[in-house]
């Protein structure tokens, strides 16, 4: 259902290396919604700190190095991305695994990926191939 495909393309490898394995997670948790139990949600949480910590970062040093004049907008995103995460995850901590947590996490991430993915990121890729990356 999410797969990574030309079209969600930054133009920089490590930030669409690190964004098709986002789309695959978060695919695995959207195939367990309706009546099967989301054994793995504590999984995909676990990846999700993991990107917050790693590919936020790697985002913000990119944008830092090359003073990207969009940094206090996208950096924000991430701030509220990061809200969003541990709003959820205190969820998880409360109720467990429940269908209810699990869909509305795909539904979530699934908002992020075409609005920030698809928008946010893209604009600072192209930011970042005029600065000579690829
Ligand atoms: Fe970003």
């Amino acid at each position: 259902m999410f797969e990574w495909t030309e079209r969600w393309s930054v133009g920089v490898d490590t930030i669409d290396a690190q964004h098709r394995e986002l789309f695959a997670a978060i695919d695995s948790l959207l195939r367990e919604e309706g009546d099967a139990p989301p054994r793995d949600l504590v999984k995909v949480l676990d990846y999700l700190e993991d990107y917050v910590s790693n590919h936020f970062g790697l985002e913000e040093l990119y944008m830092r190095r090359f003073s990207y004049p969009g940094f206090p907008f996208h950096k924000g995103e991430h701030v509220a991305f990061i809200n969003d995460y541990y709003d959820m995850h205190d969820e998880y901590d409360k109720s467990g695994a429940t269908p209810e947590l699990a869909d509305k996490i795909g539904r979530y991430m699934g908002g992020w990926l075409v609005n920030h993915i698809g928008e946010v990121d893209k604009a600072l890729g192209a930011f970042l191939r005029d600065k000579g990356m690829k």
